[in-house]
């Protein structure tokens, strides 16, 4: 094996941690052909048309040199208190991208490092931050929703389940105790689809019959990958297992009828239905709430769709 002494000076870091207007003080790179370029400089951002930009190149993973590291690591955190400070003086759209861009590489860590303990507690960890952050500020939820997944992220899904989950509980008055595992079992409920290779973005009704069989296994794929991990919480594996069920038994893997699904498992299953439309079926957000109430009527309580409903029109959403 040939190794370039060049390229151990390199070291990956998530392209979702790069958000918000503070400009990066380290140089990023792309690697191409086991060769590393340079890709964004020192003093970019990455905000508002720049972030969409970026994203719109599908792009996960870029390099720094490792005499930068700890400037990138001072650049997250710097990022990450401003976000969650209220009194920062950043705008909420911009608070708002950069915590979306946290949850969105946290649930990234754990999807392709499951068995790090380290990794699915600090998911874990700044959930709590996030709940905190939306339901305690009133533009949080809008903030939140008007990111677009213009890359369709599985990752960036689970972060806008999460987000409706969490506005759902907040609306249900539901078990405080409960809320920060639901909603991670929100951010980690699609665990499979990140490593299944199956196109998600259509809609069901153009997926061939295998790519459907393979479909109707991920959740229980997903749950079975994780199971073995102590560290995962039983509640978030059975919101896993469980966020394709209906309350009417007409959902999959095991057609569970209400009364034998975990109640997280609905509000999870109800906030991935609509979400599922926004993101992977292209219906605009506006709409999406109606949409959810035609096509899924009896699937999930009636008074957890009319509630997203609401919690949607209270909130001026960009279309
Ligand atoms: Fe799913
Ligand atoms: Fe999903």
């Amino acid at each position: 094996m040939t190794t370039n002494p060049e390229n151990n000076n390199y070291v990956p870091f998530r392209v979702s941690t790069l958000r918000g207007d503070q400009k990066i003080d380290f140089n990023a790179y792309v690697r191409i052909n086991e060769k590393y370029i340079l890709y964004v400089r020192k003093g970019d951002s990455f905000e508002g048309n720049r972030l969409v930009k970026l994203k719109e190149k599908k792009l996960k993973q870029l390099f720094l040199k490792s005499e930068e590291e700890n400037l990138y690591r001072q650049y997250l955190e710097r990022n990450i208190d401003m976000a969650y400070d209220k009194n920062s003086g950043k705008s909420i759209t911009n608070r708002a991208e950069i915590i979306q861009g946290s949850q969105q590489s946290g649930a990234e860590e754990v999807f392709e490092n499951p068995i790090s303990a380290t990794a699915y507690n600090n998911a874990k960890h700044n959930m709590e931050k996030f709940v905190t952050f939306l339901q305690g500020e009133s533009e949080a939820f809008q903030s939140m929703m008007n990111i677009e997944n213009v890359d369709q992220n599985i990752a960036h899904h689970g972060v806008t389940v999460a987000t409706l989950a969490t506005m759902l509980m907040q609306k249900l008055d539901f078990d405080p105790a409960k809320t920060n595992l639901i909603a991670l079992g929100a951010l980690l409920h699609d665990f499979d689809h990140h490593h299944n290779g199956l196109q998600v973005n259509r809609s069901l009704s153009q997926f061939t019959p295998q790519e459907l069989a393979k479909y109707k296994l991920h959740p229980q794929t997903g749950a079975e990958t994780v199971k073995d991990k102590k560290h995962f919480d039983p509640l978030v594996l059975k919101i896993i297992l469980q966020h394709e069920e209906c309350i009417d038994g007409s959902g999959f893997p095991h057609k569970l009828k209400e009364r034998d699904i975990e109640p997280g498992a609905v509000i999870v299953g109800v906030a991935n239905a609509l979400d599922r439309l926004i993101t992977f079926e292209g219906v605009p957000k506006q709409q999406a709430p109606k949409e959810l109430m035609i096509k899924r009527v009896g699937h999930y309580p009636l008074d957890y769709i009319r509630m997203l409903g609401e919690i949607f029109s209270k909130q001026a959403l960009a279309a």
